[in-house]
Order: structure tokens, then sequence, then C-alpha cells
């Protein structure tokens, strides 16, 4: 078996990307130095041949490979490469010796390594449990979740056969552009315990991408109606700063057809007219720097378009306009309402027939300053929306963003509850008690199927994602009931049960 660098493979897990651990730079070979002292003309010609056409090739393949990527949301369902799965029980113990270590307190096992955590009690309140990535504890009598990470999700490498006394934990607060499959009610309900952004999880993460209460009602970036009024000459009355283009929710469309009608400024690569200052161009610093806030607060309203329409799918696209105080154009969490920090702090582009329509309405509010201010009316006053007060008051957890570690992570605290809930039923068991069972539903992240915008704007039952979303749908099932007949079973098997489902729909 190839050796995986494993710390590297912990930390580019820790930033959420996938990484391939096969994909380490060979050194190369040693050439003696003496073999470039004498090049012939038509060596020199040779190589440059060579030259062109390796790079030519490279540029071929990268392109493509992003081409597959934008598009290949399907594919991600399954794993391609088992030998990183392999690797990824990189305990030095084997198998044998994990089984038998007089762990005493129930294993949390992250089957998709996220934490890199090798092996370690935690203490959760009154409790601990025992939390690792290491695979060889899978057998180990003490072992009692099995945890996965939504977007590394893959359902030909599943800790199979699922036993009785195994639960499945299932954390995803990404969007579904990142695995289709938890679209559908199959996928979900293989799950015991769920932290997804919605609402209905055991752990929602609704606000995972906002601070805190008094960093959104803050002041330091807002500017005054008036300035905002004399700085349109330079700028676009809108701002729309998306990087990720084409992604299930269409927004792109939506926008090209509202810059028919209205001005927008668009820094992003997707429709792209303005550039952003120098310092703000890297994308990963430049988000979250104050000159971009201050960017933000200049524009009287920021398009916060989500790259899928969710229920309580919500990001930093909505919150950090309403901190800046630009009024944010929404179109995202299928119930936003309840959960904006103020009745009249966002316009909605659901109330509203086309973007023509809604283009109509943001020029009465850029003529009517009186109309305009009520909207940031709430920044004077604080959150008045009592939904979001008690969630946030309610949080045991941080975001990620915020370097104030009062306290824990989600990650952290999703791990705490799945020890609590298990050391609960533990007690209940020894007591002689029934013990409570959870099931995931499709409710705990269900996103519709997607959709697009016609020509005029006006959404359409069509989308370009039409297939992802279907086959997931149909491997779903398959994985379901392959599960549940307590099978151990492999990629082709899947697909095949998958495509007789599709058949018998059709
Ligand atoms: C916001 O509007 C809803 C109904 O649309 C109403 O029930 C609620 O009381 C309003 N909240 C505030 C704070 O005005
Ligand atoms: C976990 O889910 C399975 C079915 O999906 C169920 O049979 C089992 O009782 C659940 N376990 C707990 C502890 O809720």
């Amino acid at each position: 078996m190839k050796r995986v660098p494993y710390l590297n493979t912990v930390e580019a897990y820790k930033r959420h990307g996938s990484v391939n651990p096969l994909s380490v730079i060979m050194s190369p070979s040693g050439r003696d130095r003496n073999d470039l002292k004498v090049v012939s003309p038509k060596k020199l010609f040779r190589c440059f041949l060579y030259l062109f056409l390796f790079i030519f090739m490279a540029l071929l393949i990268i392109g493509l490979s992003f081409l597959s990527e934008d598009q290949g949301g399907y594919y991600s369902i399954f794993s391609e490469d088992m030998e990183f799965y392999e690797g990824a029980d990189l305990h030095d113990k084997g198998r044998q010796s994990a089984e038998a270590e007089a762990i005493t307190e129930p294993i949390i096992l992250w089957w998709t390594p996220l934490t890199g955590e090798r092996g370690r009690y935690k203490t959760c309140g009154s409790v601990s449990c025992y939390f690792t990535v290491d695979r060889h504890y899978w057998h180990h009598p003490q072992t009692e979740v099995f945890v996965f990470y939504g977007s590394d999700f893959k359902v030909n490498d599943l800790p199979l056969p699922k036993k009785s006394h195994h639960q499945w934990a299932l954390l995803h607060e990404e969007s579904p552009k990142n695995n289709y499959i938890f679209s559908h009610a199959d996928a979900l309900e293989i799950f015991n315990y769920t932290s997804t952004f919605r609402r209905q999880s055991d752990f929602p993460l609704v606000t995972q991408a906002l601070e805190s209460l008094e960093w959104l009602e803050s002041q330091k970036y807002v500017i005054s109606n008036s300035e905002k009024n004399k700085l349109l000459g330079d700028l676009a009355p809108v701002m729309y700063t998306h990087s990720d283009c084409n992604p299930p929710s269409d927004r792109d469309t939506y926008v090209s057809i509202l810059m028919k009608h209205l001005d927008v400024d668009s820094y992003g690569t997707c429709l792209h007219n303005r550039d952003l200052p120098d310092n703000l161009k890297d994308p990963i610093a430049g988000m979250g720097h104050k000159d971009f806030y201050q960017l933000v607060a200049k524009y009287k309203f920021s398009l916060a378009l989500e790259n899928a329409i969710c229920t309580d799918y919500i990001t930093e696209k909505l919150w950090r306009p309403l901190m800046a105080g630009s009024v944010p154009i929404v179109y995202g969490s299928l119930q936003i309402r309840d959960l904006l920090p103020d009745n009249h702090s966002a316009i909605l582009i659901e109330d509203f027939d086309s973007p023509e329509d809604l283009s109509w309405y943001l020029k009465f509010l850029l003529e009517n300053d009186e109309e305009y201010e009520k909207y940031l009316h709430w920044k004077k006053t604080g959150v008045t929306n009592p939904v979001l007060k008690k969630l946030m008051k309610e949080r045991v957890w941080q975001t990620s963003e915020s370097f104030n570690y009062v306290q824990v992570n989600f990650i952290d605290a999703f791990e705490c509850f799945l020890c609590q809930k298990v050391q609960h039923n533990r007690r209940r068991r020894k007591q002689g008690l029934e013990t409570v069972t959870y099931q995931a539903t499709y409710e705990h992240y269900g996103c519709p199927k997607p959709n697009s915008f016609d020509r005029n704007g006006r959404i359409r039952e069509f989308s370009s994602w039409d297939y992802e979303y279907g086959y997931a749908k149909y491997v779903a099932k398959a994985v379901k009931q392959l599960i549940s007949e307590g099978r151990v079973f492999k990629k082709d098997e899947i697909e095949a049960l998958a495509s007789q489902y599709r058949r018998e729909d059709k």
C-alpha cells in the first residue's frame, strides 16, 4: 500500500477540501549534469517540440478536469480512489491491537476523516467519549457511532454491514451542490443523527455564517444615505460579487436580466464588469477584509443570492451586506423571512414577478430616500426578530470565522452532542429503561429540485443540474435498500440497482 502524507491530508481536510494523496510530487530522478553538456540544434528542436506538446496536453487535461468538476456533481457520489480510503486508516497499531484496546467509553469514529483526530478521550459535560478517524477501531466493541462529512460521503465506501448497535451521523453544513444525494429522503433515512443548516436537523447550524448579533448590528462600516447618494455617479446602485458561476440556483441568469434594467457593479468572475481594488484581489483574504466591508457599505443594495435554494441554507452572502448597511436583495432559503433581523431589512426577489419588476422597485427606492432609509432603521434599534435572537442565544458554538474562541466550533460541538446522546442511552439501558431512537428524515436537509430562470427571469422547472439531482435519487434509493438488507456491496451493485429503479420509474 502506498504511504499517505498524513499531516498534509489532515490539514487539507481541515480546510474542507478533498485531497488526493497520490498526487504527491515525485522528486525527479537524479540525472547527471554532464548529460546536458552537448546539445545539437536538432535535439534542441525536438526538445522544444516535446515541451510544447507536453504543455499543450497538460493544459488540455487541466481544462477538461475543470469542466467535469463544474458539471459532474454526481461523480462525487462514488469514491474513485479506494486506495485513499484504505490509507485514511493511518494508525500504526493495526486492526487487531486497536480492537483489543481497553477503551470503556463509547467510540465515535469519523468514517470520513474530517478532524484528523487519531484517537483521544474528550470530555463533554459530565460524560466523555473516545473520538478518532482511525478505521482500525471499526470493529471495537465500544464503537457506536460512525460520523460522515457530507461532501466526502461516498456510497461505495461505507462501514458495512450496518450492525444494529451502530448509529450513523451526518455533518453537512454545505449546499447540495457538493453532494446531491442528500436532496433525497432515502439518503437521509440511512442516518440516525444529523447536523445540517436546516432547523429540523438534530444539531442545526442555521446561523453557521453569522458571527454574533453584535457583529450584525454593528454600525462600524455603515455610511449615511446621503453619502451613498453622492457616490452614485461613480458606483452602480447594486453590487454583485459572486465567483462560483452557474450554480444550481441559476443566479447569474437572473442578474444578467436585471443588468438590462439597472446598473449592477459585478466584481466577481461571474458577469464581471468591474475590478476589485488590488488589496482585495485575493478571494480568501479579500472577503473578510475591512476594506471589503467598506466597499460593500458604499452600495445601496447588494445581491445576496445563494448557490442553491434550500430551507435555511444561508451564508455570509446575506449577513455581510446586512452588517455593512447595504440592503440585501435575497434569493436563498425558502423561509428566509423568519430569520431576517427585522421585517423591513431586506428585499426578496420572490416578491417580484421578474427582474424587470424588481428594477422598478429599486428605482423607486433610489428616488425616495425616506423609503430607502426604512430598510436600515433596524441598524439603529437592533435586531427585532425573536426567532433569530433565540437561535443566537441558544447557540453553543461559534462560527469558524470568529477568532474569539469563547465557545467551541460547531464540529467539536456536534461531537459532544453525539457523545451525550449515546451516553444517555447507555445510562437508560443500565437502568433497564427503553432507549431513545433517532432517525433522520427528508426534513433534516432535504433541498427541492433545482430550478432555473427563463429569458424574462421567471422561474421555470428545468435546471442544467437535473441530471445530477435525478441520478442521485436512484442511487440513494439503491443504497438504502442494500443497507437495509444487511448487505456489503460495491459500486457496480449500486449502479445496477439504481439503473433498474430508473427504468422502472419511466
Ligand atoms: C413580522 O411580520 C410577521 C408577519 O408577517 C409578524 O407576525 C411579526 O410580528 C412581525 N415582526 C415584527 C418584529 O414586527
Ligand atoms: C438508527 O437507525 C436505524 C434505522 O435506520 C434504527 O433501526 C436504529 O434503531 C437507530 N438507532 C438509534 C440509537 O436510534
